[in-house]
């Protein structure tokens, strides 16, 4: 079996989340860690038994036994971050959104396909066997034909002043953080991207997105519809609607292991498929999969489909008002 060394840049939050999750992997290991800061590296170094550490992300990625990066910076951060990580000749999973806008990735994918490395989203909920069941079921009719899809996704962070999430220079707001959930698990059961879409949206003081009211409508008739909020604690629901009945996704709907399914109001189906660490495992699983298959990206989360979630997320923006900065912009 093939082995995957792993080095993590930006030891922060979630990178925690995926240090838990790869130490169960029977394939890949954390290799190495780099972080602006000399100690926070140690720290979580000593706390996930990581055998080397960098003060310094290119020194990183000048280590010939790393094989693939695992990028968990801000948003801002990641196009540049994962251009030089390819033209080190390294793999990258790269956390959501992979760039803060369409061009930036699209840009990233010429690039990983002509250096003919991975370059995979960091989209966790697309690679959960839960939510593949589930796209398999409805393709079967079991709601009959859907004909929309509602969800909300949200949290009151406005009391965390330094949160990356408040601040347009760090590509903040609830959209990029939060609502690509809805847009990228609406696009993964309809297997199609909007050929129209609208939107209102509150800005906060630093303008970004405080909340996001946007409805999408689809090539073949259906809509997809959400709100999303980095200033109200919401339901964290999603709700599929078909010519029969609906399936609900429970809080919180973009890492749900579980999913009910109603026709005539009664329950007829349920889905549970337990994570086996923390939904982290199946993207980890999944990337050194598409590098032992040559493969660019998986298939559960491609490039063309990130590439139109963030357009969808250039729209939204455009439409309520949200500049970011034009150097983190830019190519
Ligand atoms: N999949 C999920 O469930 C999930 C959940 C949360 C977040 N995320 C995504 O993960 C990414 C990171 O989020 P996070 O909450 O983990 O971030 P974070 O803890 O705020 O920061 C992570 C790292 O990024 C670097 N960083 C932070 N602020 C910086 C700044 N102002 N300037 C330069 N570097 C900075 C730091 O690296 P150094 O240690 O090198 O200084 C820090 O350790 C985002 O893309 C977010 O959307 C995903």
């Amino acid at each position: 079996m093939q082995k995957f060394n792993w080095g993590v840049i930006g030891p922060g939050n979630i990178a925690n989340t995926f240090a838990k999750a790869i130490a169960a992997s029977t394939k890949g290991k954390i290799l190495a860690v780099a972080s602006r800061s000399k100690e926070r590296a140690a720290e979580f170094a000593k706390t996930y038994d990581i055998e080397k550490t960098y003060s310094d992300y290119e020194q990183m990625l000048a280590d010939p036994d790393i094989d693939i990066i695992y990028i968990a910076t801000p948003h801002n951060f990641h196009y540049q971050q994962a251009k030089m990580c390819l033209e080190a000749g390294k793999h990258v999973l790269v956390e959501k959104p992979s760039t803060v806008n369409a061009e930036q990735m699209q840009t990233l994918v010429e690039l990983a396909q002509s250096k003919k490395l991975l370059l995979q989203e960091a989209l966790w909920s697309r690679f959960m066997p839960s939510l593949s069941q589930l796209r398999q079921l409805l393709n079967e009719g079991i709601i009959g034909d859907i004909q929309y899809i509602q969800s909300e996704i949200g949290f009151a962070f406005q009391n965390r002043d330094k949160s990356r999430m408040v601040k347009a220079e760090l590509a903040g707001g609830s959209l990029l953080d939060l609502g690509i959930y809805s847009i990228t698990v609406s696009q993964f059961f309809l297997q199609e991207h909007p050929d129209t879409v609208s939107a209102m949206g509150q800005l906060t003081e630093q303008q970004v997105d405080g909340h996001v009211l946007a409805n999408m409508h689809y090539p073949s008739g259906r809509f997809a519809q959400f709100t999303c909020s980095m200033l109200a604690q919401t339901s964290n629901t999603m709700r599929i609607v078909g010519t029969e009945g609906y399936v609900n996704l429970p809080a919180c709907f973009w890492d749900t292991d579980k999913a009910e399914v109603f026709c005539d109001d009664k329950l007829i189906q349920t889905i549970d498929i337990p994570h086996p660490i923390n939904g982290f495992e199946y993207q980890i699983e999944q990337s050194m999969l598409c590098i032992e298959q040559n493969k660019l990206c998986s298939d559960l989360m491609s490039h063309h489909d990130s590439v139109e979630v963030l357009r969808v997320m250039d729209t939204i923006r455009k439409k309520i008002g949200v500049q970011f900065p034009q150097e983190i912009e830019a190519l």
